[in-house]
């Protein structure tokens, strides 16, 4: 039987309401490890766990310190020959930021899963305790090595990069790529085999100083854009658009964006759309910008923190290039 690793952060999961019909107000985290354990009795058919609380957050408060905390934490783990595999549990609100994080940072070929809930513990069909079996089961199946981090969630195991929460209530809250989840549950399948293990792109900086700031600025109709010089005024190192369609930038932002990526402040030009790429073929007027590709602004600014942190923006073009970008 495989050992796995539980690494409890907080989150809906561990959620706990005054009723156990309210879904919506209640204290996320508030529960710790071992409640989340005793609830699913049947994961000892699963593998031996070793539970450990490393925050009680909601995730809302997840900062890039708790971020570095996490990667280091679980790279140890990566690195003892007594563990096979790793779950997180978290919350869904910025889970897509912390994976991206994991996936851009750990060295490894071992299962690290994240999984979370959309309803406290406490709640009537709370779906906790299934998601967190389900993805025990992921992280102790041996067709889950080399896939680099991954998310199970409800009836899906997506990677990491492409994640995006889309839903706010819903119970199937998470969507991945265009390609979509690359594999199922009960019993666990992947729909393609895994390609070579992904190499670390980034090496995580020492301390959250290090990563540098970068703001994501989203672009409706008519927002001013004067926005850039206010957050570069105010220390960002880099920015992130989330733009209309695919990538499109209306004119007034045109003269604004230009200086600022000659003034070496690089520039990622995501979507606002909830799903889809925005491809390299869009960004041909706009020199010196980079397309986020199948990344929502959320991970492409975590992205752009560590491209920034080992100082070589470029390592963020290679990335998309590399296969996150159409
Ligand atoms: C959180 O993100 O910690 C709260 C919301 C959730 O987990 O669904």
């Amino acid at each position: 039987m495989p050992t796995l690793a539980l690494i409890a952060t907080g989150g809906t999961i561990a959620g706990v309401a005054a009723s156990a019909t309210d879904t919506t107000g209640y204290t996320a985290g508030a529960l710790g490890a071992d409640a989340l354990l005793a609830a699913v009795p049947q994961l000892a058919e699963v593998a031996q766990i070793r539970a450990e609380q490393l925050f009680k957050l909601d995730s809302k408060d997840m900062e890039p310190g708790h971020w570095l905390a996490l990667g280091r934490r679980v790279q140890a783990l990566l690195d003892d020959d007594a563990i096979d595999g790793i779950v997180i549990t978290h919350g869904t609100d910025t889970l897509e930021e912390t994976a991206a994080f994991l996936q851009l940072t750990l060295a490894g070929t071992k299962p690290v899963v994240l999984t979370a809930a959309m309803r406290p513990a406490t709640a009537l069909s709370a779906d906790g305790p299934m998601n967190l079996y389900n993805a025990a089961c992921v992280a102790a199946h041996p067709d889950s090595a080399g896939r680099g981090t991954l998310v199970s969630f409800g009836e899906a195991i997506f990677p990491a990069l492409g994640l995006r929460k889309c839903q706010t209530h819903r119970l199937d809250a998470f969507a991945g790529t265009s390609a979509g989840a690359i594999g199922r549950h009960d019993p666990v399948r992947y729909f393609a085999p895994a390609a070579d293990a992904p190499a670390r792109t980034f090496a995580a900086p020492a301390d959250a100083a290090a990563l540098p700031r970068v703001d994501v600025l989203y672009v409706g109709a008519g927002t001013p854009p004067d926005l850039v010089d206010l957050v570069v005024a105010n220390g960002a190192r880099g920015i992130v658009l989330a733009l209309p369609g695919n990538g499109s930038l209306p004119a007034g932002w045109e003269t604004p964006i230009a200086r600022t990526v000659a003034a070496g402040i690089p520039v990622v030009c995501a979507s606002r759309a909830v799903l889809g790429a925005v491809n390299r073929k869009t960004l041909d007027d706009r020199p010196g910008t980079v397309a986020a590709g199948e990344l929502p602004a959320s991970q492409a600014r975590v992205a752009l923190m560590l491209a920034l942190a080992g100082g070589d923006a470029t390592a963020l073009d290679r990335l998309l290039a590399d296969g996150y970008i159409p």
